[in-house]
């Protein structure tokens, strides 16, 4: 079963920038009408004018919504319906993250961050599939993480999101095969895009940067993968060895090689709040 992408009413949500952005730009000439979602409306217009000069003059919809508002996104994909007619391609792909010690952590941003990565994504899917499935043809992509599939110490929480999406994304795919639509999911590791300005590292360092790869190369990948009806995709060649070996090692083992992260993670975190509790100067 193949996604069909050539012109197809795409959604990508998150459009506004790093990955979201980039999945856009290489989805615009193909696709017949692309509708971009997130909150930032001025960006997406500025991308939407961008997309329909370029080649292909596909058709571009802004539809700027607060995907935490379950309102807001019912309204939003009403409105999409009624003008550009129902989703046949869907990419799941706004979401962002959160870093430190989980018993320092702050409830308002987990909880907004479990209602944009969990809750809109699950209430998303929900709403556009029943006419993919109707139709008999759909795809939808999610933008998962290398958390998805394993864990660090410092994003227990963000971890925990992505394991809902990867075990929904797999589920789905089994389910919704034999109507015709695919599900793929993309389990990125570090790609350079605003996600780090929204993590909180407190660190100051960022040993990432090794497996980092960009938000276009992220972006090919992931479209790639999706194309050939592809299950699962980590992009970039460090980072797929990286999950193998995580793959291949029993828990007990990352458990252990996992500890002094952890004890590591907790020191700078008790550091980073002395300092905070410092008068200046
Ligand atoms: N960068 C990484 O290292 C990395 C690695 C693995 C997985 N991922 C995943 O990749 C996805 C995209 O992240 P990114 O790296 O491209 O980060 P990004 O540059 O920060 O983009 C996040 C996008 O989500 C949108 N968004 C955030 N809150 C929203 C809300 N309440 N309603 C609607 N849209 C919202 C943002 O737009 P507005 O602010 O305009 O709303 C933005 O377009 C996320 O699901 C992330 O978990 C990222």
């Amino acid at each position: 079963v193949r996604p069909p992408i050539d012109g197809s009413v795409t959604l990508v949500t998150g459009a506004s920038s790093g990955i979201g952005e980039a999945l856009a730009r290489a989805l615009a000439p193909r696709v017949g009408t692309l509708v971009l979602v997130a909150r930032r409306a001025e960006r997406l217009e500025r991308l939407a004018a961008e997309l329909a000069d370029g080649g292909g003059k596909p058709r571009v919809a802004v539809a700027a919504c607060d995907l935490g508002d379950r309102r807001a996104t019912d309204d939003m994909l009403s409105r999409v319906r009624s003008e550009h007619g129902a989703v046949d391609v869907l990419v799941n792909n706004a979401g962002f993250g959160d870093f430190g010690c989980f018993d320092h952590s702050d409830w308002d941003k987990v909880a907004r961050m479990i209602e944009l990565n969990v809750v809109a994504v699950t209430h998303l899917t929900h709403r556009v599939a029943p006419a993919m499935v109707a139709k008999g043809r759909g795809g939808i992509l999610m933008i998962s993480s290398g958390f998805g599939l394993t864990v660090l110490p410092g994003f227990a929480a963000y971890a925990a999101t992505k394991h809902f999406v990867s075990g929904l994304s797999e589920a789905l795919r089994m389910e919704l095969a034999p109507a015709g639509v695919v599900v793929t999911q993309v389990c990125p590791g570090p790609v350079a895009t605003e996600f780090e300005q929204h993590v909180g590292n407190f660190t100051g360092r960022r040993p990432q940067r090794i497996v980092e790869i960009s938000a276009e190369r992220c972006a090919r990948a992931a479209l790639a993968a999706f194309e050939r009806g592809r299950a699962l995709v980590v992009p970039g060649t460090a980072m797929k060895l990286l999950m193998l070996l995580a793959a291949l090692s029993p828990r007990g083992v990352m458990r252990v090689a996992c500890g002094p992260a952890a004890s590591w993670l907790r020191r700078e975190q008790e550091r980073a709040r002395a300092a905070l509790r410092e008068p200046a100067g």
